[in-house]
C-alpha cells in the first residue's frame, strides 16, 4: 500500500506525534540501511512514514547520514512525496528563532558527501534538472496547508547547506548571506538532489533555531538556546502535515 506522505524529521524531531497504528519497518537498500527504523502510521485516513534523518538517538552525524538509504528506502515502501524538515540557522532579518520557513532555492556548500545514486561505470549519469531544487507543487500546499491551519510561514528563501557539524564562522555567514543565502543548515544536501533522482516530489520545511553566526544580538550560540527555540517551533509540526493531509 503507498504512503500518503514521508516526513523526514531532522534535530529535535525524532518521532511524529499523532500516527495511529504505527508499524515499524526496517528496511534496507542497495546503498545500505537508512538512519533507524521507518515508522509507518496513519493520520485520519492517511498513510505517513516517518524517518528520522539523524536515527532517533540522534547519533548520526549532518555528514554521516547515509542520505541515499534514506530516500531510496522511503521510495521503496511507496513514498512519492517527500517533506524534510531541517533545523537552520536565520540570516535574513524576517527569519529569527522560531520562525518556519519554506524555502524555495538553494546553494550547496557541502563537500565529500555521496551526491547522486550514479556510482560506477554501468551506472546511468543522471543530470537531473535542478534549477528549482524543490516540487513547486508541493511547495504550494505546504503554504496552502499552513494558511488554513493559521501557522505563520515564510514563503521562499535560500537554503545554504553547509558541511558541519561545527557552526559557521561569522565571515563564512557574511559570505552566504553575500551569495545571496537566507537560512543555512548542515542536511538540506544531497537530500534533495537525491530525491530528484528518483524522482520523488520533495519539499524543505525549514525550523529556525537560532540566528547564524553574526546575525543576532548574541556573541555566541548556545546549543540551549538552539534547543529551547526548536522546541517551540517542532510542536507547529503535526498540525501542518495534518492540514496538508487534510
Ligand atoms: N548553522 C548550520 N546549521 C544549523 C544552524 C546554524 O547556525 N542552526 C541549526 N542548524
Amino acid at each position: 500500500m503507498d504512503i500518503d506522505l514521508a516526513v523526514i524529521g531532522g534535530t529535535g524531531l525524532y518521532r511524529f506525534p499523532g500516527l495511529e497504528r504505527v508499524e515499524e519497518c526496517a528496511v534496507e537498500t542497495r546503498w545500505g540501511a537508512p538512519s533507524d527504523g521507518i515508522v509507518v502510521g496513519w493520520l485520519g485516513t492517511k498513510r505517513v512514514a516517518f524517518l528520522a534523518r539523524h536515527g532517533r538517538q540522534h547519533d548520526i552525524a549532518p555528514h554521516e547520514v547515509n542520505y541515499r538509504a534514506n530516500l531510496q528506502a522511503l521510495h521503496s515502501l511507496g513514498a512519492k512525496r517527500v517533506i524534510g524538515i531541517n533545523a537552520v540557522g536565520g540570516i535574513r532579518e524576517d527569519m529569527g528563532p522560531r520562525v518556519l520557513v519554506v524555502p524555495d532555492q538553494l546553494i550547496d556548500y557541502t563537500h565529500g558527501r555521496v551526491t547522486s545514486f550514479g556510482e560506477g561505470r554501468g551506472e546511468p549519469v543522471r543530470h537531473i534538472d535542478f534549477s528549482e531544487p524543490y516540487t513547486a507543487s508541493l511547495r504550494a500546499d505546504l503554504l496552502a496547508a499552513a494558511a488554513a491551519a493559521g501557522i505563520g510561514v515564510v514563503d521562499g528563501g535560500c537554503y545554504g547547506a553547509t558541511q558541519g557539524p561545527r557552526l559557521e564562522t561569522r565571515a563564512e555567514i557574511a559570505r552566504m548571506r553575500r551569495d545571496g543565502c537566507d537560512l543555512v543548515g548542515m542536511t538540506g544536501m544531497p537530500e534533495a538532489a537525491l530525491a530528484r533522482e528518483l524522482e520523488l516530489e520533495y519539499a524543505c520545511l525549514a525550523l529556525v533555531a537560532n540566528w547564524a553566526a553574526g546575525c543576532g544580538d548574541e556573541a555566541e550560540i548556545s546549543l540551549e538556546e538552539i534547543f529551547a527555540h526548536l522546541e517551540h517551533a517542532t510542536a507547529r509540526v503535526p498540525a501542518l502535515i495534518a492540514a496538508l493531509l487534510k
